[in-house]
């Protein structure tokens, strides 16, 4: 009976292909390498060189498990918009089977967009969301990130629980009003806002006195964010008792100015919280300088961006292998991170 089947397929076949394309199927079956364009928006940022690094990690481990062959192609975009819209021209030309975008500008994906649908490449964007009207123009478009409103609850939940168990962890001077500074990250990423806005409609919902001193906009960055507290320091002295960061990096600038100017006087007792959980951030918190961050489960969030991006290479059904949200979104899980749950080094 399978036999009669397979005789009978093997007889339509040339048929059947020339009517649906199929020798680009069969090509598909024989496959024993899949070729992935990855690129960054900037190649010195410490979250997503972690996530970068997870994710070879992964392509790794199923080369060595299948035997199949994945070539990653990974470039920076140097923040430049037009210089990844090139990268994109070039992994399409040297014949990637899909794309893993970490957008530079996520309101200008247009141009990626048409160039992928042109050449029937589908893409995974991932950490820097595009806007959803450009997300549902190709079916053959998917997204992986975390959420921002719950990465920023889990901030704000951090320091609400810390102030119920003791109000003196976050009222250092014990005058009934928590004193706050605010750092951001890039204005236009849809992090920021989100992360910024929940984290402190959290401290307000759970009643917590919060006060805020000043605030800027750090990009992310370390260095920006040591800068802009180094000045807070010195304009409001002995004020801030707590500094809520969008991001770890920036919350690690802030602790390297507080050494830098205040290490001795009032500024060692600041609190601070990030988001992320990088290596260096989880090392702050178990040295107690970080109070807390947020995990986004790196390992799940790059399996995410491998398996969707292998699957669509090899033609197989994505959501049979990756749980998506609306046939196109995958949001990694968050946990808090401090000092009570810490993993053992
Ligand atoms: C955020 C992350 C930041 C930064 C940014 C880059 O999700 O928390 O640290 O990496 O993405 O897009």
């Amino acid at each position: 009976m399978r036999r009669g089947l397979l005789c009978g397929c093997l007889f339509l076949m040339p048929a059947l292909c020339l009517m649906s394309g199929c020798g680009e199927k069969a090509e598909q079956e024989e496959k024993n390498s899949i070729r992935l364009g990855v690129s960054i928006y900037r190649w010195e940022d410490a979250f997503v060189s972690t996530l970068r690094a997870e994710l070879e990690e992964k392509a790794k481990e199923y080369e060595q498990e299948t035997g199949l062959k994945v070539v990653l192609d990974i470039v920076d975009a140097k923040e430049s918009q037009s210089v990844q819209n090139g990268q994109v021209e070039r992994f399409i030309s040297l014949g990637c089977d899909a794309l893993c975008i970490n957008i530079v500008d996520r309101s200008a994906a247009s141009d990626i967009i048409v160039r992928a649908m042109d050449a029937d490449v589908p893409v995974v964007f991932f950490n820097r969301e595009p806007v959803e009207e450009d997300m549902d123009r190709w079916d053959r478009l998917y997204y992986v990130g975390a959420d921002a409103k719950e990465s920023a609850v889990i901030q704000g939940t951090i320091l609400a629980d810390a102030y119920d168990a003791d109000h003196s962890s976050l009222d250092l001077n014990g005058d009934g009003v928590v004193k706050y500074v605010l750092l951001e990250g890039e204005s236009s990423h849809q992090d920021s806002l989100i992360r910024t806005e929940w984290s402190i409609q959290t401290l307000k919902d759970r009643q917590v006195p919060i006060e805020r001193v000043t605030g800027g906009i750090a990009n992310w960055d370390r260095s920006q964010a040591s800068a802009l507290m180094e000045q807070w320091l010195e304009e409001y002295p002995g004020e801030i008792e707590l500094v809520i960061s969008n991001n770890d990096e920036m919350a690690l600038g802030a602790i390297e100015a507080i050494e830098r100017v205040d290490a001795g006087g009032a500024g060692r007792d600041i609190r601070l919280v990030g988001i992320d959980a990088t290596p260096d951030a989880v090392e702050a918190v178990r040295e107690g300088t970080l109070m807390g961050t947020v995990n986004q489960d790196l390992e799940a969030y790059a399996d995410a961006i491998f398996e969707i991006a292998r699957c669509l290479s090899l033609g197989e059904p994505v959501e049979d292998h990756v749980a998506l949200e609306g046939g196109k979104y995958y949001r990694s899980a968050q946990t808090p991170v401090t000092r009570d749950n810490l993993p053992k080094s």
